[in-house]
């Protein structure tokens, strides 16, 4: 047992407020994890999947209000609004913690309190963190063990006063006496969720939601919202990037890190599988990236998760292969549909539903009869990243993985090419800072056809002003010598042709234009100089093996649509207006060269 005595009294302090029958120290280990699992099977909160077709697997369905993030309900509560920034939710932090206290109060009244120390990044590494999540959910406890590392290894590099991150987790719905979640995933409604980040004392406080990131606290509030905070005050970056290592036929290897608004495919490109000969790609995370710079001066990142939790639907042997090794074991299920065999079923699975299902909300259900979609568009996949049949050897790398390039894309159907690259550092973070993706008619919110933009991907995920974290940004181009900077590249898969029709096939065909990311690296990718940046010869994206893709597509996907691009500066230039005075001038400096290159 620890001789933290910090952690102990705030582990008391926690527990006389929110009351709960037992306190729980967890270890991390199998023996727990399997224990928990029996106790949420008992109770009927989870359900075996076939010990056949998928071993060690279970299934569990949330509450049909608890099925996302909730971006509305999550608060970066900084001492000032102005710290927040325009693009956070901000409650003054003593008003909303007085709040929270009160829904806090006895919220734990017949559960468990469970302890989890857990490691992001491995265990010791200098640039891995400690956090404590205290939670009364035993489902976020085993979630834990395969997202992150828990135990009592975490324990002893905390030793008897090491920091911590303080993480306070409730699903917020106290048991009467004699009373059982009866089968039911336990949480609280909507007005009474809170996802809240206190960045100055590197706190978060989570209540009445159990699902994926308002739970797992590891995840989006630790990694990037309090690290995004940690990351500006100690000169790093804590991103929502994957990191891959992409080898050519010669055996040399480059890593490469991307960051994509949600639902861009992320996953898919991190584990995907090169088509073209020779050339192979390896995974070391889909979803962060902590990156800090190396004595030798290079950019070195780690993902500080151990697993990956993603989406279901969509994911196919077709789609991403390896994501679909990875989870043939182990894995926790959440909201997908569940066969008649004990196996489990998505849309885009690749296959139709083999008869009758049960689908993520535990009614019957049957393809062409039933309405809605038989496993909720959220669902996910919990899986140990070690599962992975394309995991990079040096995925758990103390010191990280040197980073060549970095990626940023976003779902453009117009005026964004398939790929180009930034002149330097500072072009790079004008690209970044103008990623998003076009809106559809299903957002109502929104006018269909405009851009909703997402700088760097990280508009829900960053802890602070935005226009600091483009300074930010800005600012860590000037550590290093420039030719040690990772070269920076703005990617789009989703261009359509005048018909409406995709021009590039996406998925595995990505790493065509990785081959010429990492050619460039190289110093050997053939490139011509344009308005908006390097961009690939027609013949230099190697497409042998894809005859569909004629000189005249590649032309078009390459085409610099002068008309949208005066357009699309004048729509940076009203999005940058929302940063006011705290936008970096190196930003509309970057605007103006734009628009003067495009003879405007
Ligand atoms: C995620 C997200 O769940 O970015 O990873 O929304
Ligand atoms: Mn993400």
């Amino acid at each position: 047992m620890t001789k933290h005595a910090k952690l102990h009294a705030w582990v008391e302090e926690i527990a006389a407020m929110t009351t709960p029958d037992t306190v729980h120290w967890c270890d991390g280990s199998k023996e727990e994890y399997d224990r928990l699992v029996r106790i949420m099977v008992d109770e009927g909160l989870a359900t075996p999947l076939s010990g056949n077709k998928l071993p060690g697997c279970i299934l569990f369905r949330s509450d049909p209000s608890d099925v996302a993030r909730v971006e509305n309900r999550t608060y970066i509560a900084s001492r000032t609004k102005d710290e927040a920034g325009p693009t956070n939710n901000w409650i003054d932090p003593i008003e909303l913690k007085n709040t929270m206290r009160g829904l806090y109060r006895g919220c734990m009244k017949g559960r468990t309190l469970y302890v989890i120390p857990f490691s992001m990044g491995p265990v010791g590494s200098p640039i891995s963190k400690i956090g404590i999540e205290i939670t009364d959910s035993p489902y976020v406890v085993v979630n834990m063990h395969i997202m992150t590392r828990v135990g009592a290894e975490v324990l002893e590099v905390l030793g008897e006063n090491g920091e911590f991150i303080q993480c306070l987790h409730s699903v917020g719905k106290p048991l009467g006496d004699g009373e059982s979640d009866n089968g039911y995933w336990p949480c609280a409604p909507l007005e009474k969720k809170y996802i809240s980040h206190f960045p100055e004392e590197r706190t978060i406080w989570s209540f009445g939601s159990g699902y994926g990131g308002n739970a797992l606290l590891g995840k989006k509030c630790l990694s990037l919202r309090i690290a995004s905070v940690i990351a500006r005050d100690e000169g790093w970056l804590a991103e929502h990037m994957l990191i891959l290592g992409v080898t050519n036929p010669e055996g040399e290897k480059k890593y490469i890190a991307g960051a994509f608004p949600s639902a861009c495919g992320k996953t898919n490109l991190a584990m995907l599988i090169p088509p073209i000969p020779g050339w192979k790609v390896e995974s070391v995370g889909d979803d962060i990236a902590w990156m800090k710079f190396g004595k030798d001066g290079r950019l070195y990142a780690i993902n500080p998760e151990a697993g990956f939790f993603g989406v279901a639907p969509g994911t196919s042997m077709e789609s991403n292969p390896n994501a679909m090794k990875t989870i043939d074991r182990n894995t926790v299920y959440t909201n997908v549909a569940l066969t008649e065999d004990g196996d489990v079923w998505w849309e885009g699975i690749g296959y139709d539903a083999p008869g009758k299902l049960i689908d993520w909300t535990g009614k019957e259900w049957e393809a062409g009869r039933s309405e809605g979609p038989a496993a909720h568009p959220n669902s996910r996949f919990t899986a140990p990243a070690k599962q992975c049949p394309a995991i990079d050897p040096f995925w758990e790398d103390p010191s990280g993985v040197p980073i060549s390039a970095i990626l940023f894309g976003g779902r453009r159907p117009t005026t964004v090419p398939l790929v180009h690259q930034a002149f330097d550092w500072n072009h790079g973070v004008f690209l970044a800072s103008n990623i998003g993706s076009e809106v559809t008619a299903a957002a109502l919110d929104l006018t269909a056809g405009t851009v909703r933009r997402d700088p760097m991907a990280m508009l829900p995920f960053c802890g602070y002003h935005m226009g600091d974290y483009l300074k930010h940004w800005i600012s860590m181009g000037g550590k290093t010598a420039a030719e040690k900077l990772p070269k920076i590249f703005y990617v789009n898969w989703f261009r359509k042709a005048a018909d409406g029709k995709w021009l590039w096939p996406g998925y595995g065909e990505n790493s065509r234009v990785l081959k010429w990311v990492f050619e460039r690296c190289a110093g050997t990718g053939k490139a011509v100089e344009t308005e908006l940046g390097y961009m690939p010869t027609v013949d230099a994206i190697d497409r042998t093996g894809l005859p569909g893709l004629s000189d005249a597509d590649m032309k078009e996907l390459l085409r610099v649509d002068r008309e949208a691009w005066l357009r699309e500066a004048e729509l940076i230039r009203e999005n940058y207006a929302l940063f006011g005075d705290r936008l970096p001038k190196e930003l509309l400096e970057q605007l103006e060269a734009l628009e003067k290159r495009l003879g405007k």
